[in-house]
């Protein structure tokens, strides 16, 4: 099931998440959040996932603007969830396909034929111009994907982190935004301890993200960190333990 929600709407920028649950298959299907930025007559898409929700992320796109407006789509690391209908992407558009560097020639095996339709960001990422604002790609790397970035929106002041702030939620206690961080924290916990690389990583990453106008920071699965719960989120993922801090736990 997909549901809309729109997380900042102002003159002609807009920035809506889409959410898919299989209440079905709770147990075996992990719910998935997908993100589309309007600015006037141009868009970017957001990790927008695996062939299980393709055809409806791709009517909601041609609904809201229309494929021929999608400017670029961006993949923020290579994992199903997220890439896994880029060959379909690539295909049905004529957006500009923008990955991690070192994912590029994983492509093909995801069905993508013409590698020239990619294009790579570089390990220390990179901003370029959105209509007024601009984008500016983050390196997330290792966070939990070796090649991987978080994609910041000058205009909203939304960060799309990606895996960084997922939360499995329990399917009969599902919700979109954050309103008790300690009381979500669970959820955060055993995801984060052994996805990520490690806590050298986490601190990386929150000194290059406190460096920008954080409003909101929104992962690609649970809810939404708004207001003080961004701060509350950053210092937690500052301090984590995680992966190789733990070595001994999983090997
Ligand atoms: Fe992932
Ligand atoms: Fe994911």
């Amino acid at each position: 099931m997909k549901e809309e929600l729109v997380l900042y709407e102002e003159g002609a920028h807009k920035c809506i998440m889409f959410s898919f649950d299989d209440e079905e298959h709770e147990d075996r299907f992990l719910s998935v959040n997908q993100f589309l930025i309007i600015q006037k007559d141009t868009a970017m898409l957001i990790d927008p996932g695996s062939q299980a929700v393709y055809d409806e992320m791709y009517d909601a796109v041609e609904r809201l603007i229309g494929i021929d407006k999608l400017k670029f789509i961006f993949f923020s690391h290579q994992d199903p969830d997220v890439a896994g209908s880029i060959a379909e992407w690539s295909i049905a558009t004529s957006a500009k396909i923008i990955l991690p560097g070192i994912w590029v020639r994983f492509m093909s095996h995801y069905g993508v034929m013409d590698m020239n339709r990619l294009t790579a960001l570089p390990d220390h990422g990179a901003k370029i111009p959105f209509g007024e604002n601009y984008f500016q790609f983050i390196p997330a790397h290792f966070l939990h994907s070796p090649g991987n970035f978080s994609l910041y929106d000058s205009r909203s002041k939304i960060l799309f982190s990606g895996d960084i702030g997922a939360a499995v939620l329990p399917p009969q206690d599902v919700y979109k935004e954050v309103t008790d961080f300690e009381a979500h924290q669970p959820f955060l916990e055993g995801f984060h301890r052994r996805y990520m690389a490690g806590n050298t990583f986490t601190r990386k990453w929150v000194e290059k993200v406190r460096a920008h106008d954080v409003d909101m920071i929104v992962p690609q699965h649970g809810a939404v960190f708004k207001d003080e719960h961004t701060d509350a989120f950053l210092t937690w993922f500052e301090e984590l333990k995680c992966g190789g801090d733990l070595i001994d736990e999983i090997y």
